[in-house]
């Protein structure tokens, strides 16, 4: 057999080599034929491929190293590229040559169900499947989109520290670490810092890991999970809102753009995604109690509204809906009074649809400073830890609204998975944090 020289191309580049010999490094996914005729279907990372291997065309070595090739081991797979429209993605191998670069035994996942906290022990192996890859994929495109909206808007990055001193939005679900003899937090949000940075660049944002020690076992909640926050200053709560419209569109049309292959392996019904765009509709917390009443609902005025309630109301939406104005009592001490309504603040929750519930929190901000005092007394926080929060208010104080989006659960609406753990690499959940 003639042996060319080696010349190593991603399967993903494979279409500017048709005809020619190339090399291959990848991890096999499956095999099979055992007569005349095998298939090895190879992944590189940027691609799979199907390799045609020919048992009259190779010596009898290769074809017993083909025999013996397991799940995930990695190969080196010498052959000449072929177009052909029935193989996914478009071309084929037809195989002159394997090598065993690295063995793998007993791979533990297999192509069949597995048990859901089977693969999360195994999350370090899952990611491989075609699944897993696709969700990340558009989780990094989605990430990326983020940077490039506020980018193009010139909003300045400010990264806000982790590590804090001061309660960022609820007490109840603070990670307490010590830091040489004080009590540091995990932070909660970055909006207390990109409030700082406003009259340093009128528009900022921070966008990281935000962290919460929520005791509940759902399918929106993480205890790490990462949080895009905007800030603007001289924006009102309806500038907010519409910011918020035409970011979540621009999110979800990058994510079709981008990544439609990827939804595809998702089984993504990609119409309901086509049609989000600006404006979305907005109904005040007093109007969305009326029409929970309706539907039966117990929910007083002045509680915050749950994940039934979200979901009773967007029954009737395809479109992401606002619903804002809530009640004081329910929502953070750093939200600015209703001069219109006392009793309620500026602010807005926007909830997905297909029963995905709150994807952003925001508001504007209180930018009295006796009344932003009285909050924090109100709410028994800490007044010394908010002292240099209070300073944004003594000198120069100015309007200025922002919110927070969370990544993970925007991209399980986005590709339609069912629960958000898959939609970070590594999950942090009150009962996991292995591997
Ligand atoms: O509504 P939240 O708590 O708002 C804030 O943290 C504000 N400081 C944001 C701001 O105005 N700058 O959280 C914002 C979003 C939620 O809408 C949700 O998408 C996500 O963060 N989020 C979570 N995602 C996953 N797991 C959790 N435990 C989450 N908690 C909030
Ligand atoms: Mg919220």
């Amino acid at each position: 057999m003639e042996v060319p020289s080696d010349l190593l191309v991603d399967i993903n580049k494979l279409g500017d080599y048709v005809g020619e010999v190339v090399t291959l490094q990848g991890w096999v996914e499956t095999t099979r034929g055992h007569g005349k005729v095998a298939f090895v279907v190879a992944r590189d990372g940027t691609g799979t491929v199907q390799c045609v291997l020919v048992r009259d065309s190779v010596d009898g070595a290769t074809w017993e190293l083909y025999e013996s090739l397991n799940q995930e081991a990695l190969v080196s797979i010498k052959g000449k590229v072929k177009e052909d429209v029935r193989a996914p993605g478009g071309y084929e191998i037809e195989i002159h040559g394997v090598e065993l670069l690295a063995p793998a035994d007993d791979y533990p996942i297999q192509p069949k169900e597995h048990g859901v906290e089977f693969l999360l022990d195994h999350r370090h192996l899952w990611l491989r499947s075609a699944q897993q890859r696709a969700v990340l994929r558009v989780r990094a495109e989605v990430s990326q989109a983020i940077n490039d909206f506020f980018y193009t808007r010139e909003f300045v990055r400010i990264d806000t520290p982790i590590l804090t001193g001061a309660i960022g939005e609820h007490a109840g679900t603070l990670f307490k670490t010590d830091y040489f003899n004080e009590t540091a937090y995990l932070a909660q949000t970055g909006q207390l810092y990109v409030e700082a940075a406003c009259p340093a660049f009128q528009k900022v944002y921070c966008f990281g890991p935000t962290f919460r020690a929520e005791k509940s076992k759902t399918r929106r909640h993480l205890t790490e999970f990462w949080m895009v926050e905007p800030e603007v200053a001289f924006a009102d709560s309806d500038d907010n809102m519409r910011l918020q419209e035409e970011f979540v569109s621009y999110l979800v049309e990058r994510a079709l753009e981008r990544c439609f292959d990827e939804l595809q392996v998702l089984e993504r019904e990609t119409g309901k995604l086509e049609d989000i765009c600006p404006p979305f509709p907005r109904i005040s917390y007093t109007e969305a109690l009326e029409i929970l009443k309706e539907k039966g609902s117990n929910t007083e005025w002045g509680m915050d509204l749950g994940a039934t309630d979200e979901a009773a109301l967007m029954e009737d939406h395809d479109l992401p809906l606002f619903v804002y104005n809530y009640p004081k009592g329910a929502k953070a001490f750093y939200m600015k009074e209703n001069p219109d309504d006392v009793d309620t603040v500026l602010c807005n929750d926007l909830l997905a649809p297909e029963g995905y519930g709150e994807i952003i929190g925001g508001s504007q901000r209180e930018d009295d400073l006796n009344r932003l005092i009285a909050r924090i007394r109100e709410e028994g926080l800490p007044e010394q830890a908010y002292a240099w929060y209070l300073d944004l208010r003594r000198y120069g104080s100015f309007p200025h609204s922002g919110f927070g989006l969370g990544l993970e659960r925007t991209v399980a609406w986005i590709t339609g998975r069912h629960h958000i753990r898959e939609m970070i690499p590594f999950p942090r959940l009150m009962n996991r944090l292995y591997p």
